[in-house]
């Protein structure tokens, strides 16, 4: 029996990362339902500007998700102001990539502090904050690099399995409790997190309103693995299945054993790294101060 699909008009929604990419177009898809959307971002200059450009309406605050008693004041502030949290887009996330022998524990820290941590904090305070009323619904982003691996970016496909593992074992943690939990497997997308990564036909790159659309469905119709394009759920089947060798020789025939690290030294990878050095401010002062 099909579901019912939920409407999303007036539901208040607190979106992370969302001044750009992915974020930022599920705010536009959000605002288009008639959502009540705050966007949250460590740009917080391009939080206001993206607010403005989508209307009146539209909240938005300067946050580093890193930093947790900020966070929690943030959804504390939407709450007094527009009502209690319908829906926590835990979105958020940054890529460093190169190979992991070349990694620091700096970088791998700051990774995981906004990838793994941050949603961890935030999703603990969604489930205060819904549990108590019986209803909500808890969307993290994770990627494809946490069920598929990603050469180049080993870390991050790390902290992505760490979001796909968390989730799977919550999602056993809030049956019975009228939470909903969501987590979402994009393939390559056109924002620029993915800034100069060759776009090959297995790289499967997608725009980020797909993104937005796979998870304003889940939301009307809830769904824990929400893949996109949805095509990929079928695809993760298959590939599982398959035996190793065969595998290897598909991921070295496609290119995809070495397109991440092709795009090293790029003029707009370049650009992007430099932002995700600055990313994680909080997280970067709890590890000096120690
Ligand atoms: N682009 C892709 O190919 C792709 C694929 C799969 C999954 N994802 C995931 O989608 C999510 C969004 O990525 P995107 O592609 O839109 O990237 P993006 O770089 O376009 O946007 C990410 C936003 O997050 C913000 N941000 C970064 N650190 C923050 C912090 N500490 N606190 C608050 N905001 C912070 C940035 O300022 C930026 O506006 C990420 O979790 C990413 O891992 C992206």
């Amino acid at each position: 029996m099909s579901r019912q699909p939920r409407s999303l008009s007036d539901k208040v929604v607190f979106i992370t990362g969302a001044a750009r990419g992915i974020g930022r177009a599920t705010a536009v898809a959000l605002v288009a339902e008639g959502a009540r959307v705050v966007i949250a971002d460590l740009d917080g200059e391009l939080a206001a500007t993206t607010a403005r450009e989508l209307g009146a309406g539209v909240g938005f605050v300067q946050l580093d998700v890193t930093d947790h008693p900020a966070f929690t004041a943030s959804l504390d502030d939407v709450e007094q102001s527009t009502g209690p949290l319908d829906v926590l887009i835990n979105n958020a996330g940054v890529m460093a990539i190169g190979k992991a022998e070349d990694d620091s524990h700096e970088r791998a820290y700051r990774q995981f502090a906004i990838n793994v941590f941050a949603v961890m904090h935030g999703t603990r305070e969604a489930i205060h904050r819904m549990k108590p009323r019986g209803s909500g619904h808890i969307v993290n982003v994770a990627s494809m690099a946490g069920v598929v691996p990603i050469p180049g970016a080993a870390t991050y496909a790390a902290s992505k399995h760490a979001v796909v593992g968390f989730c799977e074992s919550l999602y056993w943690e809030l049956r019975g409790t009228g939470i909903d939990l969501s987590y979402v497997l994009p393939s390559l997308v056109n924002t620029e997190l993915a800034a100069g990564v060759k776009r090959t036909r297995a790289a499967n790159v997608i725009e980020p309103e797909q993104v937005a659309n796979e998870i304003v469905a889940a939301l009307k119709v809830p769904r824990l693995a929400v893949f996109a394009p949805r095509s990929m759920g079928r695809i993760t089947k298959v590939t599982g299945l398959i035996p190793r060798r065969l595998g290897d020789k598909i991921m070295t025939a496609s290119g995809s054993d070495h397109v991440v690290l092709d795009s090293l030294g790029t003029d707009g990878r370049d650009a992007y790294e430099k932002r995700v050095a600055a990313s994680a401010p909080a997280a970067d002062a709890e590890r000096a101060g120690r």
